[in-house]
C-alpha cells in the first residue's frame, strides 16, 4: 500500500488556514518564552497561554487531548515533554520548554522551544543550541521528492556526534485538522520504505533530545515524561509546510538558542 493516500495533502484554502494557526501558535510561544523568568511559576506561563489564546479567539489544542489538562506544556529541567502547568516557580539555572498548539477556524499550529532562566551551565547551552539546530537540519529536508526519512535522519545525524541522546518513544508528526496525522516523523532514521515528502503535507518536526541516557519514563501523572537519569533534556518544534520550493515554516519566530546568542563557538 502507497504511504501518499494515507498522509493529508492541504488545499490552497487548507494552507491557508495553516499559515493562521502556525503564525498564531508562534507568536503565542514567544510571548510566553519571553515571560520565563525567575520567579514565575510553570502555572503563571500556563495562565498567560489561556488568555493569548483568548485574546487570539483561539484555543488549545491540547486541553482536553486524552483527558490533558492543561493549556499548552510545561516541561522544566529533567521533564522531556508533556508537563502540565502548576505551583512550581522558576529558578535561575532552569531550563524550561514550552509546547504551544492552537485550533483556529479548525487546523492546529503546533510548536515549542526550549529556553534558560537565567544564566545556566555551558553544557546545557550547548545542550539547546544543539537541539535547536537540530530542528533546522531536519527541515532543510522538507522538501517535495525528498524520503522522510531523510529528514529524520537528520536530527540524528546531527546531534549524536555532538554527544547528546535521543528520545526515541515521542515522535513528530503530521497535522493539520486533527494535531497527530500521518506520517509519525521520530528524530531517528526509521528503518524500511518510506513516504516520498510532497506538496501540501504539512508536518510537525519536534526533536526531544537529552543530555544523558535516552531512556525516559512517565510521572504519576500519567502525563511528564522525564529523563530516566534525570539530566536536562530540551525540545524544540516547527510546524513545517512542503511547497513545490522552499520549506515553509508555518510557526517561524526569532531564533533564541543560537550558538553566538548563548556565547557559544559558532558550528
Ligand atoms: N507537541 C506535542 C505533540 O504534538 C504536544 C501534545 S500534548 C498533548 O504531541 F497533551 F496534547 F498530548
Ligand atoms: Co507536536
Amino acid at each position: 500500500m502507497s504511504f501518499r493516500q494515507r498522509i493529508p495533502i492541504k488545499t490552497a484554502k487548507e494552507i491557508e488556514r495553516m499559515r493562521v494557526a502556525g503564525s498564531i501558535a508562534a507568536k503565542i510561544l514567544h510571548e510566553v518564552a519571553m515571560a520565563a523568568k525567575p520567579g514565575v511559576t510553570t502555572g503563571d506561563l500556563d495562565a498567560l497561554s489561556r488568555e493569548l489564546m483568548r485574546q487570539h479567539d483561539c484555543k488549545s489544542a491540547f486541553l482536553g487531548y486524552r483527558g490533558y489538562t492543561g493549556n499548552m506544556c510545561i516541561s522544566v529541567n529533567e521533564e522531556v515533554v508533556h508537563g502540565i502547568g502548576g505551583p512550581r516557580r522558576l529558578l535561575p539555572g532552569d531550563i524550561i520548554s514550552l509546547d504551544v498548539g492552537v485550533v483556529k477556524s479548525g487546523f492546529i499550529g503546533d510548536n515549542a522551544t526550549t529556553v534558560a532562566v537565567g544564566d545556566i551551565p555551558l553544557e546545557t547551552k550547548r545542550l539547546l543550541a544543539v537541539t535547536e539546530q537540530s530542528l533546522y537540519e531536519a527541515i532543510k529536508f522538507a522538501r517535495a521528492g525528498t524520503k522522510l526519512a531523510d529528514l529524520c535522519g537528520a536530527v540524528e545525524e546531527f546531534v549524536k556526534p555532538r554527544g547528546f541522546t535521543i528520545v526515541r518513544e515521542f515522535v513528530g508528526h503530521g497535522v493539520g485538522r486533527r494535531l497527530h496525522e500521518e506520517p509519525q516523523v521520530p528524530n531517528y532514521r526509521p528503518q524500511g520504505k518510506s513516504p516520498t515528502l510532497m506538496p501540501g503535507m504539512t508536518l510537525a518536526i519536534e526533536p526531544m533530545v537529552n543530555a544523558g541516557v535516552a531512556g525516559v519514563r512517565i510521572l504519576d501523572d500519567g502525563w511528564t515524561v522525564i529523563t530516566e537519569d534525570r539530566k536536562p533534556s530540551a525540545h524544540f518544534e516547527h510546524t513545517v509546510l512542503i511547497t513545490a520550493g522552499e520549506p515553509e515554516i508555518l510557526t517561524d519566530r526569532p531564533r533564541l538558542a543560537e550558538p553566538e546568542m548563548l556565547g557559544l563557538p559558532a558550528w
